[in-house]
């Protein structure tokens, strides 16, 4: 059942991927060629799927909030863009191939994570299916979790913390920004799209918080012990980088330990919400993924 459900919504997501970022003409061909190449190839799409879930859940036809799953998901996507360059995690495979800025340059690469950056606010804020003030509400959220506050904040501490030995705290604050917080705005994002309560939100932050720290300590530990061809990314790539994970920290069976007490956590905070067994057979798959 959660397989089928990840497989519905991934197709809908990718359908209207295409149709969000179409081809172009001329120079800015070259443009979307970069980020087709990357949005469209591959990777699992679980914050578009977490993003609709949880506006069904809250009552909404998940169709409505399609703008809102691709934008979030062409965010992550201009994210892992970014991640992979030579100035921030030097990557060269990502989602089963070549990244990006290995096929297209540094150049077009870093355009391509912004021209998907700025058509993803685009979109969230043309649709027309949702009415604006949530859709507002939504998308501020959205951004706040992508930005300082968020995705980008945890980045930077990633960066700075290499070659460091950092604390426990210290490590926990920068997952929970720079994983957490995209989760957060898949599952909080949904809820306030359907103009959930409060109680609700709230819940959706706790299953968001503890699935996003399980799923970056269980990237960790891949990372390690995971096949690179599963994964479609290299391993090995945070040692080479000096990188202070969760594995450095208290290595691999206190690592899986963790993620599974996480995932008891999320189940829990799942609980919160009636027709549930989507989020929870996610969580527990997600903690014993190889990919
Ligand atoms: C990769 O995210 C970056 C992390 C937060 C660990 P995913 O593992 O969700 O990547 P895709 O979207 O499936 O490629
Ligand atoms: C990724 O963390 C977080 C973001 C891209 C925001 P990682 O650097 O560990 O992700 P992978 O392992 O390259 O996918
Ligand atoms: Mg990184
Ligand atoms: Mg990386
Ligand atoms: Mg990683």
């Amino acid at each position: 059942m959660p397989e089928q459900m990840m497989k519905r919504y991934a197709a809908m997501t990718e359908a209207a991927l295409d149709r969000y970022v179409p081809q172009e003409e001329g120079y800015a061909g070259r443009l979307t060629d970069a980020c087709r190449y990357s949005l469209l190839g591959g990777g699992k799409r679980l914050r578009p799927a977490l993003l609709l879930e949880f506006y069904r859940l809250c009552g909404g036809a998940p169709e409505d909030a399609l703008p809102f799953a691709c934008g979030l998901e062409m965010i992550h996507t201009y994210s892992l863009i970014h991640d992979d360059l030579p100035c921030m995690d030097n990557d060269d495979y990502r989602r089963g191939r070549l990244s990006n800025h290995k096929v297209y340059g540094e150049a077009v690469a870093t355009l391509a994570g912004d021209a998907l950056l700025n058509r993803a606010f685009e979109i969230m804020l043309s649709q027309t299916a949702v009415p604006t003030e949530r859709a507002v509400a939504a998308a501020a959220y959205i951004g706040r979790c992508s930005g300082v506050f968020g995705m980008i904040g945890g980045q930077i501490e990633d960066l700075l913390l290499e070659g460091k030995a950092p604390s426990e705290r210290e490590l926990l604050q920068m997952i929970s920004k720079k994983t957490g917080a995209l989760l957060r705005a898949a599952c909080v994002g949904g809820c306030l799209l359907a103009g959930a309560p409060q109680e609700k939100l709230e819940a959706a932050e706790q299953y968001a918080d503890t699935l996003g720290m399980a799923f970056q300590i269980r990237d960790d530990l891949l990372d390690v012990i995971g096949d690179s061809a599963a994964l479609g990314k290299a391993t090995g790539s945070d040692a080479a980088k000096q990188k202070s994970t969760f594995v450095s920290l208290c290595g691999q069976e206190e690592c899986q330990r963790r993620v599974d007490d996480l995932t008891v956590r999320a189940v829990r905070a799942a609980g919160a919400f009636e027709g549930n067994g989507f989020l929870t057979a996610l969580a527990r798959q997600l903690a014993r993924r190889d990919h």
